[in-house]
């Protein structure tokens, strides 16, 4: 083979493969179906954005320090010279839209979702591509908690109706430009003396983004780390009071979670809330989404002062947990209800017509289209799961009929009229 696809990166195909069932893209449509339902109902409408935007949107909204800015975008030059990122995120994309076409202008509330592909240039693993899909959410205009609560919801409801059940909801509140800098202080203070204890990355996070300590992944950090002082104890008053209002209103919509006094995100643009779902079943790519506030973001992209939430789940590690878990969603049947036969020329031109009148009647049909016989195209026919064979035969055709064969059920062929055809499969 001369070409491959680009490396982490997937094709996702019309057949399930016995090793990779997931990237069946019937399964795909079936997990957009449910999330675009779930949307529906708690009034979320689609955005769809390009999928490359500046560089600066992606630097300046995700922060410099973090990873995805400084190791995982591809970015480059259009001929043009401007300089470009394929979207490593779905938020600030959005954020873009909403502020360039007046969304704002729509109401006090925007809610919006969307399907998007997203790039970073990650090491591959299992559950971690270079390309993936996320299903996000963005709500913008409220600072309330009763929307973090109401986002949240919703991804455990998407989650729920999957049928992913072995989920554990996590959250914390990473404070705002008010408290946050005090408690950089404190973390700096108890992280100095354990340096040399934590790994180099970690050192260097230390002196670039020191909250981004408390994620690393490093057994020596986490247990260097286990015991420093936890960003929820130091929050102002306002943040404060919405993290226990959340919190209240999570267990009065019965969604169990933890605390994770460690969770900060890989983004600089979270305020309050932050949360991540893992799904047990998952290995180390276990989560499953995660979002957060970010109540200086819009503002930040050049906006006014506009509080904002959302979250983004990856596709395709929801994917690879339902094949965990054997779990199949329904999905669509793509056999055809007829498949035409025909053999010589004339018939195979008249079996062209019919095909358009019963695509027209919206009866799905195909046909092998060469001249093949008729045993070989009754092979496919059958191979491709139709219901119906209809035979185009010089005898039939000069009645104005053709042959029909039940290929599911046992009912002996028969002839029926082509005038009436249409109407008896579009049944
Ligand atoms: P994120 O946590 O970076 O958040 O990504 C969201 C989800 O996308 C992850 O939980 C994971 O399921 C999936 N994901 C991330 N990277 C990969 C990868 N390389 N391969 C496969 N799946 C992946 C965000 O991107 C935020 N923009 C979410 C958000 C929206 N926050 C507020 N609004």
């Amino acid at each position: 083979m001369k070409y491959n696809a680009p490396k982490y990166m997937n094709d996702v195909l019309p057949v399930a493969r016995p090793d990779k069932a997931w990237l069946h893209s019937a399964r795909w449509r079936a997990v957009e179906r449910v999330f675009q339902d779930v949307c529906r109902l708690y009034g979320y409408r689609e955005i769809r954005t390009p999928v490359m935007e500046s560089t600066e949107l992606f630097t300046r909204s995700i922060g410099e320090g973090t990873d995805i800015v400084s190791k995982e975008m591809f970015s480059f030059e259009t001929r043009g010279g401007a300089g470009v990122t394929l979207r490593p995120e779905g938020t600030a994309p959005v954020i873009r839209a909403y502020l360039e076409n007046g969304l704002a202008s729509e109401g006090s509330l925007t809610k919006l979702y969307y399907i998007a592909r997203v790039y970073r240039y990650e090491r591959g693993q299992k559950g971690r591509y270079r390309e993936h899909q996320q299903t996000g959410v963005e709500v913008l205009g409220s600072a309330e908690p009763l929307v973090d609560a109401e986002v949240i919801s919703l991804a455990v409801e998407f989650y729920r109706r999957l049928g992913i059940a072995d989920t554990e909801l996590r959250i914390n509140s990473v404070g705002c430009p008010s408290c946050r800098p005090a408690y950089r202080e404190q973390l700096l203070d108890f992280a100095r003396p354990l340096l040399d204890q934590m790994s180099a990355d970690n050192r260097t996070r230390f002196a670039t983004n020191p909250l981004r300590m408390l994620d690393s992944k490093e057994t020596q950090d986490r247990q260097a780390l286990e015991h420093a002082p936890r960003l929820v104890d130091a929050l102002c008053e306002g943040c404060a009071g919405h993290f226990a209002t959340l919190c209240d209103l999570l267990r009065a919509l019965e969604i169990p979670f933890s605390l994770d006094p460690h969770l900060v995100r890989g983004f600089d643009y979270y305020t309050r809330t932050a949360f991540e779902i893992v799904s047990r079943g998952l290995g180390a790519m276990n989560a499953i989404g995660g979002g957060g506030r970010y109540d200086g973001l819009v503002e930040e992209c050049g906006g006014p002062a506009t509080p904002g939430i959302g979250f983004g789940i990856g596709t395709e590690r929801c994917l690879i947990a339902l094949e965990a878990a054997g779990i199949e969603l329904p999905v669509d049947d793509e056999a055809p209800v007829a498949f035409v036969v025909a053999i010589g020329p004339a018939e195979r031109a008249r079996a062209a017509r019919l095909l358009l009148d019963l695509r027209r009647a919206g009866v799905a049909c195909d046909a092998d289209y060469g001249a093949r016989s008729m045993k070989a195209q009754m092979r496919q026919a059958s191979r491709l799961g139709a219901r119906w064979a209809v035979i185009l035969g010089e005898d039939e055709l000069s009645r104005g009929a053709c042959s029909l064969k039940d290929l599911q059920g046992g009912a002996p062929q028969c002839e029926t009229a082509l005038a009436n055809l249409v109407e008896r499969l579009s049944q």
